[in-house]
């Protein structure tokens, strides 16, 4: 079972102003996807906060897989992308590319996240737009395909040659 940490970078669901729907959506789905969520936090628009979260959910916590929700917008206070540039080592672009392919069909605002997405050690880490709306319709989409990723990465699967 694949070990999952959530992080919900919001000003406002840090403070308690806003119940974090998107974070909690993001846990039963992966629940129902079959994953482990070990730990899920809420944390401000700060980039130290949310790359140390990063890094201790996947060094010390060894999670094989991060997804955050929020902040990836043309705000000032969006920062997440710029939190997760600093703690991956290799990146992992299809996958960013993939979510806003997709969601170009949904929504054309999908062009404003700048979410990212990388490896840290054998950790994926992946960044999604706030809006519940948003993580419903890309978790819905990418899940498949992170799984057998996440399953290459951690030297499970060594190749999709037998695949069509
Ligand atoms: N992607 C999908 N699939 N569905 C959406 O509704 N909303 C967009 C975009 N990506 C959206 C989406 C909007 S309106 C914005 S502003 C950006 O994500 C950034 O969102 P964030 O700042 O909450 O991270």
């Amino acid at each position: 079972m694949y070990q999952v940490g959530i992080i919900t970078a919001s000003d406002k669901g840090y403070k308690g102003e806003r119940i974090d729907e998107s974070g909690i959506l993001m846990k039963k789905t992966l629940e129902e996807y079959g994953y482990a969520v070990q730990k899920y936090r809420i944390l401000p628009d700060e980039q130290d906060l949310l790359a140390n979260e990063m890094i201790h959910m996947s060094d010390e916590l060894k999670v094989h897989l991060i997804l955050t929700t929020g902040g990836t917008g043309f705000s000032k206070r969006d920062v997440t992308p710029e939190a997760t540039k600093k703690v991956i080592e290799r990146e992992a672009n299809g996958i960013a590319e993939a979510i806003r392919y997709y969601s170009l069909q949904i929504t054309p605002k999908a062009m404003l996240s700048r979410g990212v997405s990388g490896i840290r050690g054998e950790t994926l880490i992946i960044n999604l737009p706030g809006s519940p709306k948003a993580v419903k319709e890309i978790l819905e989409y990418i899940l498949e395909s992170v799984h057998h990723g996440l399953e290459i990465l951690l030297g499970k699967a060594s190749e999709c040659a037998a695949e069509k």
